[in-house]
């Protein structure tokens, strides 16, 4: 099921010059897929290493709105892809929750805090009162809508419960998380506890996001793959279902990394696009979703490594393979040395695509 379509919705969507990526979204005809790729803003421009190297760090360009929205249009600009995503990160909900984080330059996220006991969960923060702390993403939000002005529609995002809490549990990257792996087994009621604070404040946050102007909102389950399939059916699935039905404004993606054998599963929930990764073809993708759903994905991020005539051909391929009802991405973020040439022959190459050709 499609969510429903608001007037509001109708409005903004009428009002975009650029409205493929909600067209391709709600399951409606278009002309070619739209193309954006996951972490687009920042990494792979000049234009963002060198705005960064003047400034404090990685947070002070998240929490500053005007910065925040010069960056989201940088690769609009740069790139012509038909969608902005909103500079941010998923970690800063566990931030208002009480968890404050740091992105060390070269290593990536580490909180001096982590959740160790029981009692570490109980004393979270959670819902409308930590919710309304990312007033700054808002306000980004807003000012990215007004200077986009209907140029392409701006997606909104949150890490899914289970994404976040493993950082609330690991304290940094990890390659198997097994500190929050083990807190599920060694604490489910706990866990579930939290998991539900997480959902709750999230669902305030997007809510916020929507409000302020974002046009679509995307679901990051970054580390689904670790998990069991029985796990991820107790500890993800369920909170997931909790955001995807409470958000009816905008359609919703869902991106569940390394989350194959939750496919069909994630063809049932109440959202609108699910995210594919390079680990699936796009046939196996679509006969595990089902027909319902848009889905988007999925070239493998180091194609974009190769020769030209290689990332066009493996591009066109990638787009007739997936057919109708698609969005045009990445399976996973741009690697940050990715030569930005290739992400433009990449860009170029879908939208050189028509269904006839
Ligand atoms: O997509 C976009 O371009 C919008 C911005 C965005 C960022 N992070 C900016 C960022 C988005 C959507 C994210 C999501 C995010 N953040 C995820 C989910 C997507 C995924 O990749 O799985 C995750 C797991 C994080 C956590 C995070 N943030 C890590 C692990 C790191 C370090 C490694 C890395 O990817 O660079 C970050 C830092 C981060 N987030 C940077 C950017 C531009 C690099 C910071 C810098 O400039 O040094």
């Amino acid at each position: 099921m499609n969510k429903e379509q608001s007037t509001s919705q109708e409005k903004e969507t009428a009002s975009l010059k650029n409205d493929l990526l909600l067209r391709a979204a709600r399951g409606e005809a278009v002309e070619r897929p739209p193309v954006w790729l996951m972490r687009q803003a920042g990494r792979i421009l000049p234009q963002y290493r060198e705005l960064r190297a003047s400034l404090s760090g990685f947070k002070e360009l998240v929490e500053t709105p005007e910065l925040a929205c010069e960056v989201t249009i940088q690769p609009i600009d740069e790139l012509g892809v038909d969608a902005a995503i909103i500079f941010s990160d998923i970690l800063v909900v566990p931030e208002v929750m009480g968890l404050r984080y740091e992105m060390i330059p070269g290593k990536g996220p580490m909180f001096p805090m982590t959740i160790q006991i029981e009692e570490d969960v109980d004393k979270l923060i959670a819902g409308e009162k930590a919710a309304l702390q990312l007033d700054y993403v808002y306000k980004a939000i807003e000012l990215t809508k007004a200077a986009l002005n209907g140029r392409v529609p701006l997606i909104g995002f949150a890490g899914a419960p289970w994404t976040i809490m493993a950082y609330m549990l690991e304290g940094s990257g990890s390659k198997t998380f097994s500190k929050a792996r083990r807190f599920l087994y060694k604490k489910p009621i706990s866990s579930h506890v939290l998991l539900q604070k997480i959902t709750d404040t999230t669902i305030d946050y997007l809510r916020g996001q929507i409000k302020a102007g974002a046009d679509l909102i995307q679901v990051f389950d970054s580390w689904a793959g670790i998990l069991t399939p029985e796990q991820y059916r107790i500890f993800a699935l369920p909170y997931i279902r909790q955001i995807c039905e409470a958000i009816t404004e905008v359609p919703v993606t869902v991106f569940a990394k390394n989350a194959w054998f939750a496919l069909p599963e994630i063809g049932q929930l109440d959202c609108n696009v699910v995210g594919i990764d390079w680990n699936t073809t796009p046939q196996e993708a679509r006969r595990l979703v089902g027909e319902d759903k848009t889905l988007q994905g999925n070239l493998d991020p180091c194609l974009l490594y190769a020769p030209e005539d290689k990332i066009c051909a493996t591009t066109h391929q990638m787009v007739h393979d997936f057919g109708k009802k698609y969005i045009c991405n990445l399976g996973h973020g741009v690697y940050p040395d990715t030569p930005l040439d290739n992400v433009k022959i990449f860009v170029d190459a879908v939208k050189s695509f028509t269904f006839d050709s």
